[in-house]
């Protein structure tokens, strides 16, 4: 495969910074505001950045990485007296407190692991563990940046001119460092000048679609209709649609596709009327340690997430269930999956293995 040009992607899109680190602090862009106002929520220790992923100030598998790998830095905040020992205990139980804030995202545990990496490889704790904590967290978000910008460049030569694409949840600038994944190969055809059109579903209940996809998308002066969830298959039938690419929160060992719940419905419809499924993510979202997407946790979250909009109830009462995230069977994956290394091709387990293993 030939390596994309990249010359056009020296400027990230318009999109506000999802994560500011300050030098003592992490401002995070609180997602929950959007699209009414831009504000930033300080977090000044690890309890208020996990809290911050919890109730989805900010979200998204990269993002939610990268917030958790400056998250252990600050939980060591102040640690640096403990004992080498002591230490490395309180560093474990900091990383499994951040951990167990969201389970789907593999990007999280990555995240807490590289830091751990870092600090065994260098064999570091107090002041200076802190420091290798700070600069690690720093390198991940700057990575972060480069392989979305390159996967966006791989996404942008597989992707026809005049393309109508449908999207679902947020793989946006604001669910990474900057780019974002589903979104980088639509900024990337924006850089060279070539047409497109894209469709946001709204992606019920949290609306991610609704409020965060066509807010950036719309302030980067990209083309983006918004449509209900229930629409997509619908403009679909009518040829209105010429192919679908979402993010992932994880990617397994034989490819199946973990994501925002409603994708599966998306990824079946794509198939029935034989348009294109891509799926764009980092490598840093690929499990090869778990099988298949049954063996991924599904978050369940809050009933209040179905039952109430903008804090007025719209539903009768009635058990309520809320699964964040729903599996996308690998056969159902029909275009590929675009990552920073190439493309993954149908069957895209075998194809990831195989990307990976070089
Ligand atoms: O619950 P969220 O908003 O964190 O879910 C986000 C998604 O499902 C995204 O599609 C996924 O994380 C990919 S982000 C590049």
């Amino acid at each position: 495969m030939t390596h994309p040009d990249l010359t056009l992607l020296r400027t990230p899109p318009k999109a506000p910074t999802t994560l500011r680190w300050t030098g003592t602090a992490l401002d995070l862009l609180d997602q929950t505001r959007l699209p009414q106002e831009v504000t930033y929520r300080r977090c000044e220790d690890g309890e208020a950045v996990r809290e911050a992923i919890v109730t989805l100030q900010v979200r998204g598998a990269p993002a939610i990485g990268l917030a958790a790998a400056w998250g252990l830095a600050l939980a060591m905040g102040e640690k640096d007296d403990l004992e080498p020992n002591a230490w490395r205990s309180a560093l474990e139980a900091a990383a499994d407190r951040l951990r167990s804030a969201r389970p789907t995202a593999v990007n999280l545990a990555w995240a807490l692991a590289q830091q751990l990496k870092a600090i065994d490889g260098a064999g570091l704790s107090g002041a200076p563990g802190r420091a290798l904590l700070t600069e690690t967290a720093a390198r991940l978000q700057s990575e972060d940046e480069r392989v979305c910008a390159t996967l966006g460049a791989y996404g942008a030569s597989v992707i026809p001119d005049g393309a109508r694409i449908l999207t679902h949840c947020n793989a946006g600038a604001l669910a990474v460092a900057a780019w974002g994944t589903a979104t980088a190969p639509m900024y990337h055809m924006q850089a060279e000048g070539r047409p497109f059109k894209v469709f946001a579903d709204e992606t019920r209940p949290v609306l991610q679609g609704a409020r965060l996809t066509a807010f950036e998308l719309a302030q980067a002066g990209i083309d983006v209709t918004l449509i209900t969830d229930s629409m997509a298959a619908h403009l679909m039938s009518r040829g209105e649609i010429d192919l679908v690419i979402v993010g992932t929160d994880r990617v397994t060992a034989n490819g199946d596709v973990v994501n925002k719940i409603g994708t599966l419905s998306v990824a079946i419809a794509a198939k029935h009327f034989s348009i294109p499924f891509w799926v764009a993510c980092p490598l840093s979202t690929y499990d090869p340690a778990t099988a298949e997407g049954s063996d991924v946790p599904i978050e369940e979250r809050a009933p209040e997430e179905v039952t109430h909009l903008g804090g007025q109830r719209i539903a009768a009462q009635a058990p309520v269930r809320n699964p964040a995230f729903d599996v996308t069977p690998a056969a159902l994956v029909t275009g590929g999956i675009i990552t920073e290394a190439g493309i993954a091709r149908p069957p895209v387990g075998a194809a990831l293995a195989e990307l990976t293993a070089s």
